[in-house]
C-alpha cells in the first residue's frame, strides 16, 4: 500500500482542514494511506508526532478553521531552533533526520501546505534531499505569485469587510475617523478588497507610499461635502513616503519574516494632529485568520487537495498546485517562491477605487 505524508506550515488560514479532508478522501479512494505530520515537520523529526489520517478522523473538518495538524512559523528543519543542555537556543540543520524518517516510514510523497516560507523549505527538500514533494499554496495574504488566489484570503477579506461595515455607525455617530489596520504583510490585497467593499474613504497599501497631508486633505474635503466621519483601512505593511515600515518584533528566534504591526496607531495619531479630528484606531489582527472558511475558500481548498493527490499519482513532484483562471494547474515550486505578488498599480481594482472617490494617500494628476 502506498503511503503519503501531509503537513501544514506557517500561519494558519481558513481552509487548511478542507485541504486535509480532500487529500485523505482522494488518497483513500486510491487505497493509499495518509499520515499527518504535526506542527509542520515535527512528525517527520519524531515519528511519534505522526498521526494516521483516515476518512473517519477527517469526517467533519471541512467547515472548521485552523488546522487539525497544528502549525508553526519557526519550524524550518534547515535552520531549526534547538535548546541545548545548558538551556541555550541554537540554530541547527536537522533536515537529514527528516529525510531519514521519511524514507524509513516508506512515504512516496510529501504534500506540504503552506505559504512562501513553507514552500521554499519544501523546494529545498526536493532539490537538496531528493524528497518527492508537492506544494499546496496557503495564505490569507494572497501574496503568492504563481497562483491567482490562495485559500484563506476570501475569508479574511469577508471578516475585514464585516468589521468595516460595523465601524461605519460609530464613526458616523461620533463624527470620528476610524483607522483599521489589517494583515497582508508586504501586499495590500486584504486592505484593497475589504476597503473597497466596506466603503472606506482612504486605503493605505504597501504598494503606494502615502503622504499624511493628502490623507488629511481628503478628510477636510469630506467635511466640505457634509461628511464628518471617515473610515481609513491601512495594511500592516504600508508606510508613509520616505519612512520605514513599522515592525513589532524583528527578532523572534527561528522566524523567517519580521512581525509587522503598529502603522494603524501611527496613522491615527498623524490624522488627529493634522486634521484635528477625533480619531480612533483598531487592529483586526488574528481575527482575520479565524473562523469557518467561506464557501469560496472551502471549494478552492478541496480542489487544491484533490488535485495534489492527482499530481502525486502522476509523479508530478517539486511542483505546486495553482489556480490559473478557473482551472487547476501544476507550476514549478521554484517559480512559485520567486518573489511576492503585489497589487499592480494599474489594476482595475485600483482604478475602481479611485473612480468611486477612495484616496490612497498619493498625489494623483
Ligand atoms: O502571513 C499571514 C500573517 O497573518 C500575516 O498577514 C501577518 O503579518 C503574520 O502572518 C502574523 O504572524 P503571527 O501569526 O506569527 O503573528
Amino acid at each position: 500500500m502506498k503511503k503519503i505524508v501531509i503537513s501544514t506550515g506557517g500561519g494558519d488560514a481558513p481552509g487548511l482542514n478542507a485541504v486535509i479532508y480532500a487529500v485523505v478522501k482522494a488518497a483513500h479512494s486510491r487505497d493509499w494511506e495518509v499520515y499527518g505530520s504535526r506542527s509542520g515537520y515535527k512528525g517527520l523529526l519524531d515519528t511519534d508526532e505522526l498521526i494516521r489520517l483516515t476518512p473517519d478522523i477527517v469526517a467533519d473538518i471541512t467547515p472548521t478553521g485552523g488546522t487539525i495538524l497544528g502549525s508553526t512559523n519557526k519550524g524550518n528543519p534547515f535552520a531549526m531552533p534547538v535548546e541545548n543542555l545548558a538551556g541555550d537556543i541554537q540554530i541547527r540543520d536537522v533536515s537529514d533526520r527528516v529525510m531519514k524518517n521519511f524514507t524509513r516510514m516508506g512515504f512516496f510523497c510529501h504534500i506540504a501546505i503552506g505559504g512562501d516560507g513553507s514552500l521554499e523549505i519544501a523546494h529545498r527538500f526536493a532539490t537538496e534531499k531528493g524528497m518527492p514533494v508537492i506544494g499546496v499554496p496557503k495564505t490569507i495574504d494572497n501574496d503568492l505569485k504563481a497562483t491567482l488566489l490562495t485559500f484563506g484570503f476570501d475569508t479574511a477579506v469577508s471578516t475585514a469587510t464585516e468589521a468595516l461595515d460595523k465601524l461605519h455607525s460609530t464613526a458616523k455617530s461620533h463624527d470620528r475617523v476610524m483607522v483599521v489596520e489589517v494583515m497582508g504583510r508586504d501586499s495590500g490585497w486584504i486592505a484593497l478588497n475589504s476597503g473597497i467593499s466596506g466603503g472606506a474613504d482612504i486605503i493605505l497599501i504597501p504598494e503606494i507610499p502615502f503622504d499624511v497631508n493628502i490623507i488629511c486633505q481628503k478628510i477636510s474635503e469630506n467635511e466640505l461635502y457634509g461628511k464628518h466621519y471617515a473610515i481609513v483601512v491601512v495594511a500592516e505593511g504600508a508606510s508613509a513616503i520616505n519612512t520605514e515600515r513599522i515592525c513589532k518584533d524583528k527578532s523572534e528566534i527561528g522566524r523567517q519574516d519580521v512581525l509587522l504591526g503598529g502603522i494603524g496607531e501611527w496613522v491615527a495619531k498623524q490624522i488627529k494632529e493634522c486634521a484635528g479630528k477625533d480619531t480612533r484606531s483598531l487592529v483586526l489582527g488574528h481575527l482575520q485568520r479565524g473562523g469557518s472558511p467561506t464557501t469560496f475558500d472551502r471549494l478552492l481548498a478541496l480542489r487544491f487537495g484533490a488535485a495534489a493527490v492527482r499530481m502525486a499519482e502522476n509523479k508530478s513532484f517539486d511542483k505546486m498546485i495553482a489556480l490559473d483562471g478557473s482551472e487547476m494547474k501544476a507550476v514549478n515550486l521554484a517559480d512559485a517562491i520567486k518573489g511576492r505578488k503585489k497589487v499592480p498599480l494599474d489594476s482595475d481594482k485600483i482604478l475602481t477605487a479611485r473612480d468611486i472617490g477612495i484616496c490612497f494617500g498619493d498625489a494623483v494628476e
